[in-house]
């Protein structure tokens, strides 16, 4: 069968999409490039907010002209809204085939078979420990670029959110399997590994809740372990709880001269009241600190965030002191949601009291701060050498390539013969745009 896949939401859902494709190439099924052309579509989908649900609904009414036209086209919607919604989507999608939750994604091939042989409607959405295995499949698309999932689920339970009711609870994968996975990936000339997980730090830590005790950090011992596969480049990693940052983390970070320095480090609020409604275990004097720890021990190093504008009872205040806390770390790139209540969640008992054009206003004037800063910041590189792990042929203009130091700039350089996708340059800096600079390899 030609099998067209659609991902919407985090990296996680990226990465998920790859295995799902690497699982069909395997049973002998080939990749459509459009929706037209396919004989089946997959639906990756999120439910972190409203609109990433309304998103994918929409497209998926869409195929509806496609199944008129072939009556044998197979739909089926996988991932965190195929979780939370289940049999509730073949109501209100009657185009749709079949529901695949996220502890079924490996049964990808069975489920089409089945329907291909019998012309019936499924729903799978039960949890399962084997999807932490089956889906480590990898597509050999030879790029300088890999990402391997080490931890699925959450168990934090921040009250505002979807992911640990769709995504279930959190499970760690074996070390060596990940180290095992790592090097074949360099072996096929990967030479950055992006680690992912819905509270990364917390791998292999049995699911506990509470932060590690201090010297204990099996997260920084992976980190410690990559660090050693010599072809290797750069390690990055995404999404940390700030709580996880111990001594024995941070000292693991400092030694791994591989490991970027470019933290993602959720803030979500800068007040307390708020963080505290969240559920989030930390407070804006803890996480500053922690910032202060990390800058000591990683010269250099810059941030990046998430924030919920217009959470249940935010008030100017309590805006205010997000706004500080923002402005105060400096963040280099920050990614500002407006609260939108999840059904399931906790948060959605509380009324959603901060009307729409608040969280505009109070999401526009964060954005405003961030350009503001990330120009500034930006014109500072002009005239200093940066290293940069060269990507390829930038997407916005063919005669520049483009690149990232380990801080998480982006740099657009002019390419000179011999350097590859995966290759360390030195680039100094001639020009600063709004969001990246511009230099030549030295
Ligand atoms: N596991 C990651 C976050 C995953 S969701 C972490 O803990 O950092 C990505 C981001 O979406 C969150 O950091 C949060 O800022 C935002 N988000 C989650 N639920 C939301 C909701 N109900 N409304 C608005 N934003 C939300
Ligand atoms: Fe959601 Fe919190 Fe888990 Fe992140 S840590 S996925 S925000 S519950
Ligand atoms: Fe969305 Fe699921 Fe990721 S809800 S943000 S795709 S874990």
């Amino acid at each position: 069968m030609k099998v067209f896949i659609r991902t919407y939401g985090c990296q996680m859902n990226e990465r998920d999409s790859e295995a799902l494709a690497a699982k069909l190439l395997q049973a002998g099924h080939t990749l459509a490039a459009s929706e037209e052309e396919a004989d089946a579509l997959l639906f990756n989908t999120c439910s972190v907010r409203d609109a990433a649900e309304r998103k994918a609904k929409g497209k998926i009414s869409h195929m509806h002209k496609l199944k008129k036209r072939n009556p044998d086209l197979i739909i089926g919607v996988a991932g965190c809204m195929a979780q939370r919604l289940g049999d509730r989507l073949l109501e209100e999608l009657p185009d749709v085939d079949f529901v695949l939750g996220t502890g079924q994604l490996h049964t990808v091939c069975d489920i089409l078979a089945e329907i291909e042989a019998e012309r019936k409607r499924i729903v799978s959405t039960e949890e399962s420990f084997d999807v932490l295995t089956e889906m480590g499949a990898h597509l050999a698309t030879g790029s300088w670029h890999g990402e391997i999932a080490i931890t699925r689920g959450c168990n934090r339970f921040c009250s505002y959110c979807i992911v640990p009711y769709v995504r279930g609870r959190e499970i760690s994968r074996d070390k060596e399997d990940i180290l095992r996975e790592a090097r074949e990936m360099v072996g096929r000339g990967v030479r950055e590994i992006l680690l992912l997980g819905q509270n990364v730090a917390a791998y292999g830590l049995g699911g506990n809740t509470n932060p590690p005790e201090p010297g204990n950090s099996p997260f920084g011992e992976l980190i410690e372990a990559l660090n050693e596969i010599p072809e290797l480049r750069r390690i990055r990693f995404t999404s940390p709880y700030v709580s996880y940052f111990n001594d024995r983390l941070i000292r693991a970070l400092k030694d791994s001269p591989k490991c970027c320095r470019n933290i993602h480090l959720p803030l979500q609020s800068g007040s307390n009241r708020i963080l505290k409604a969240m559920n989030r275990q930390y407070t804006r004097e803890s996480y500053l600190d922690k910032v202060a720890e990390l800058r000591a021990a990683l010269p250099g190093v810059t941030f990046s965030t998430d924030v919920i504008v217009g959470f249940p009872g935010e008030d100017d205040d309590d805006f205010k002191l997000t706004r500080d806390v923002m402005n105060e770390v400096g963040f280099e790139q920050s990614f500002i949601f407006k609260y939108s209540p999840r059904p399931g969640a906790r948060s959605a008992a509380l009324e959603d009291s901060v009307p729409d054009a608040i969280k505009e206003e109070r999401n526009q004037i964060l954005l405003g701060d961030l350009r503001d800063r990330v120009r500034k910041k930006l014109a500072r590189l002009v005239g200093s050498t940066v290293e940069v792990l060269a990507e390829g042929v930038s997407a916005r203009n063919a005669e520049r390539w483009v690149g990232r130091t380990d801080t998480n700039y982006v740099v657009h350089f002019p390419p000179v013969p011999g350097v590859r996708p995966g290759d360390l340059v030195k680039v100094r800096i001639e020009q600063s745009n709004v969001v990246s600079v511009v230099g030549k390899i030295v």
